[in-house]
C-alpha cells in the first residue's frame, strides 16, 4: 500500500508520530518498572506513577490519530522492494505493535480506574472513570498490564534488532524511511 506523493520516506507527520510516541512509551516503560519496585503509597512512587499514567494516556489519545493518518497516507515506496515474506513479517510486527500500544494503556486504565486510583493528565485535568470500582476487575487489569508490558518489551526488542540488522548488516534503505529526509538523502 504505497502512495506516490510520499516518495521513499514516511512523511514528516508520520515520523513525528513515530518518534514522539516512541519517546513517550520508552519513558513510560522506565517509570513503570521503577515505580513497581517502590512501596505502594510512598513518595516518589505516587508522583512517578502520576507521570506514567499521564504519558500512557497521551499515547492512547494520539494512537487513533496516527493510525487513521497512516491508513490515509499509506507507506512510502521502496527503491528495491523486500521479499513478500519479509514485508509480511514487518507488517505483522508493526500491526502487533499498534495493537499493544492500545492494549497496554487500556489495561493500565482499567487497573487504575477499577482500583479507585487517580487518572491524572499532568495535573491539568483527570480522565473520567468509565468502569466501576471493582477489586477483581482492577486485579485483572493489573495482570493484563503486567503481561502485555512484557510482550511489548519483547516485541520492541525485536523491532530494534530488525533496525540494527537493516542498518549494519544489510545496510539497506529501511532505516532511512523513518529518518529525517536530509540524513537519508533523496
Ligand atoms: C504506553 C503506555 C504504558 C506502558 C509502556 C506501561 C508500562 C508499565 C510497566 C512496564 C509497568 C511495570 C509493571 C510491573 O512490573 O508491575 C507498569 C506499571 C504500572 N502502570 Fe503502566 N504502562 C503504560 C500505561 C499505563 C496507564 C495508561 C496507566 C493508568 C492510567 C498505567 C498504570 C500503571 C500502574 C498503576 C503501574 C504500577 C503497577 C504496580 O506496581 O502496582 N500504565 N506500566
Ligand atoms: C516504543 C518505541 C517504538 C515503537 C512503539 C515503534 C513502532 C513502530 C511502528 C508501529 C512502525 C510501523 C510504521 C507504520 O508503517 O505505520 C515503526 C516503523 C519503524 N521504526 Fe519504530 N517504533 C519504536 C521505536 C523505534 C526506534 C528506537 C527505532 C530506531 C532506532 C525505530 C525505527 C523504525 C524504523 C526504521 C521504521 C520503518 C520500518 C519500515 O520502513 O518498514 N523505531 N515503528
Amino acid at each position: 500500500m504505497s502512495r506516490s506523493g510520499q516518495g521513499f520516506h514516511y512523511d514528516r507527520l508520520q515520523r513525528g508520530f513515530h518518534w514522539l510516541m516512541a519517546a513517550l512509551i520508552v519513558i513510560a516503560l522506565g517509570l513503570g518498572i521503577y515505580a513497581a519496585w517502590q512501596v505502594p503509597g510512598t513518595s516518589p512512587r505516587r508522583e512517578l506513577l502520576d507521570i506514567h499514567k499521564s504519558l500512557g494516556l497521551t499515547v492512547l489519545l494520539l494512537l487513533p490519530l496516527r493510525f487513521v493518518y497512516r491508513l490515509v497516507a499509506g507507506e512510502p515506496a521502496y527503491r528495491s522492494a523486500p521479499s513478500r515474506s519479509a514485508h509480511l513479517a514487518a507488517t505483522l510486527a508493526h500491526l502487533t505493535l499498534y495493537a499493544l500500544m492500545v492494549l497496554l494503556p487500556v489495561s493500565g486504565y482499567v487497573y487504575s480506574a477499577a482500583g479507585g486510583y487517580g487518572l491524572p493528565w499532568f495535573g491539568v485535568f483527570s480522565f473520567p472513570r468509565l468502569v466501576p470500582v471493582d477489586k477483581a476487575l482492577s486485579q485483572a487489569g493489573y495482570g493484563a498490564h503486567y503481561w502485555i508490558a512484557w510482550g511489548f518489551g519483547i516485541l520492541l526488542g525485536l523491532h530494534l534488532l530488525a533496525v540494527a540488522w537493516h542498518a549494519w548488516i544489510r545496510r539497506d534503505e529501511v532505516v532511512g524511511r523513518m529518518w529525517p529526509r536530509r540524513v537519508a538523502g533523496g
